[in-house]
């Protein structure tokens, strides 16, 4: 499995399964016990999806070590008091010792942000956490981190070709932190794209394999959520072609083209 190394020296799977809806219990055990199958490690939740206790199911079978496992910490609880009953939380459902990559799921700044921080940082010593980031981050919310000194190891956000973030990118390169996109495959709208289609078909490959391609191909971290077998096992096979100079090209030009953002509630920050 391709990984990549986290400023703690954690590594990160390429790919990771998405879990956002998945919380039906039958449903989300099976889709991660068909992941690991196929070869998935990596499993994104979140408090919010509220299926802790249904992974802590599909993965109790697992040896730890072959595991890496992100969730989040919600908006609710953005305050340092809260950070380490969270995070016993979620260890306590997920039935784990200790998290791999934990979160700030979306940035507040009405709220103790530095401390909640400072406070995961403090439980990455303890050994409850491995790697802490940030995701909905822009490069101001990034910045004010960084002015205390405090560096993110991930930020995870919304990235595929009609949400191509190259300014957070090339931010986010500069100061070693990594990224991982979500919604890599646009919620399925990949599917009736006419060029991704067209670049599929140079490749015998799907316009999602195309877009997971396209976005590994930037070293950025894809985390695709799939139930069905034959989904998760399309979205796995990216690792076995690169796609050309000129189509990345024609991918990059897509998002000034009909680029549009999928994920916006109303407590988000990307004005910022
Ligand atoms: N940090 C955040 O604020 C945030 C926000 C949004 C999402 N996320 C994370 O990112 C993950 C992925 O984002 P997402 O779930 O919103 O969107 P996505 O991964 O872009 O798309 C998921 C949709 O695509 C379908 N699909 C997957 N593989 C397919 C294939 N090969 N062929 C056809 N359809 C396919 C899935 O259907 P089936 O389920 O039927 O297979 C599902 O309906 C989430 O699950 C979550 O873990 C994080």
């Amino acid at each position: 499995m391709e990984s990549k190394k986290l400023l703690s020296s954690t590594s990160i799977p390429m790919i990771g399964l998405g879990t956002w809806l998945q919380d039906e219990e039958t449903k989300c055990i099976s889709a991660i016990k068909d992941a690991f199958k196929i070869g998935y490690t990596h499993i994104d939740t979140a408090d919010i999806y509220k299926n802790h206790i249904y992974i802590a199911k599909a993965i109790a079978h697992k040896n730890r070590k072959d595991l890496f496992i992100t969730t989040k910490l919600w908006i609710d609880f953005l305050d340092p008091k809260n950070v380490e009953s969270e995070v016993d939380k979620c260890l306590m459902q997920l039935n784990l010792d200790y998290l791999d990559l934990y979160l700030i799921h979306w940035p507040d700044r009405t709220k103790p942000i530095i401390d909640v921080y400072y406070e995961m940082t403090r439980l990455k010593e303890k050994g409850k956490i491995k790697a802490t980031g940030v995701s909905n981050y822009t490069i101001n919310h990034i910045q004010d981190l960084l002015d205390q000194k405090l560096v993110p190891e991930v930020n995870q956000v919304e990235f595929h070709p009609y949400l191509y973030q190259k300014d957070l990118l090339d931010f986010c390169n500069r100061h070693s932190i990594a990224i991982t996109a979500y919604c890599p495959i646009a919620r399925e709208k990949v599917f009736e794209d006419k060029e991704l289609i067209a670049i599929g078909k140079k490749y015998n490959k799907s316009p999602s394999q195309v877009s997971l391609n396209w976005i590994i191909s930037k070293d950025i971290i894809v985390i695709p959520k799939a139930s069905s077998i034959n989904h998760l096992k399309e979205d796995f096979d990216i690792f076995n072609f690169n796609l050309s100079a000129e189509d990345i090209k024609i991918i990059d030009e897509i998002h000034y083209k009909r680029g549009s953002r999928l994920i916006n509630p109303e407590f988000a920050d990307f004005e910022y």
